[in-house]
């Protein structure tokens, strides 16, 4: 296991503090009370957060744990969703999809999540990418997966950071329409695909029908009733 080169990563982006840690409990506590960009990395957490109060798997040198702080804005899950998707496919040439709004999927599992925090007028991004876990416990086997399993052969975790840091700038900058037009283009999720969706007060399920202005995704039941989804818990029915 090949540790993350912070130095080399420092050259490559002089005006950002990035900090490395060998273990942490969790890059979103590190990175709070930071300055704008600030990049925390390690090689383990031991209270990884997922979303939902989930636990995110950080298996020691296996994965990406990153958080990164940010200004807060609307659209800022779905653009680092993006950024993600199109960092594993130009580092690796994997294509992802989407699963709305921002889990990254290979071959209908996830390989990558993103969290967003918000605290005291800023935002901490935090992704995680699965890159070269050979296994996952039981619990999630079915559900996730790493660039290495699907592709039967390690990556190099630092070609996939050196072009992250550079993607997330981009589409954070991006204007909410040029996000509202490149989500659907990256996720099959938007339109057309039969869903289930955990909500407060049970479960729907019907076939998305594109996202809103505000970026929220609507569903169409059966009965031709439009239910719009704020947050996740969006799976593909049957799966
Ligand atoms: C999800 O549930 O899909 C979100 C997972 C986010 C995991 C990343 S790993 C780096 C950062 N630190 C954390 O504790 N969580 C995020």
């Amino acid at each position: 296991m090949q540790s993350l080169d912070a130095n080399l990563l420092r050259k490559a982006f002089p005006s950002r503090a990035i900090e490395h840690y060998n273990t942490i409990d969790s890059t979103m506590r590190a990175a709070a009370g930071r300055a704008l960009g600030t990049v925390i990395l390690a090689e383990q957490q031991t209270a990884g957060q997922g979303r939902y109060g989930r636990s995110w798997h950080s298996e020691a040198g296996s994965g990406i744990y990153l958080s990164i702080v940010l200004r807060p804005a609307r659209l800022l899950t779905m653009a680092l969703g993006l950024a993600t998707a199109e960092t594993i496919t130009s580092a690796t040439g994997i294509v992802c999809d989407l699963r709305w709004p921002n889990d990254v999927m290979v071959g209908g599992r996830k390989v990558a999540g993103i969290l967003v925090q918000l605290s005291d007028g800023i935002a901490i991004g935090g992704i995680g990418i699965n890159v070269n876990q050979s296994a996952f416990p039981r619990e999630l086997a079915q559900l996730a997966t790493s660039l290495r399993i699907h592709a039967g052969h390690e990556f190099s975790r630092m070609d996939i950071l050196q072009a992250l840091i550079p993607a997330v700038e981009r589409f954070r900058e991006m204007p909410d329409d040029a996000i509202l037009r490149l989500f659907p283009e990256a996720s099959s999720y938007t339109r057309g695909r039969r869903v289930v969706v955990d909500q407060p007060d049970g479960i729907i399920e019907g076939v998305t029908a594109g996202l809103t202005d505000a970026g929220y995704l609507r569903v169409r039941q059966d009965d031709g009733t439009d239910t719009l989804i704020v947050a996740g818990g969006v799976r593909a029915a049957g799966a």
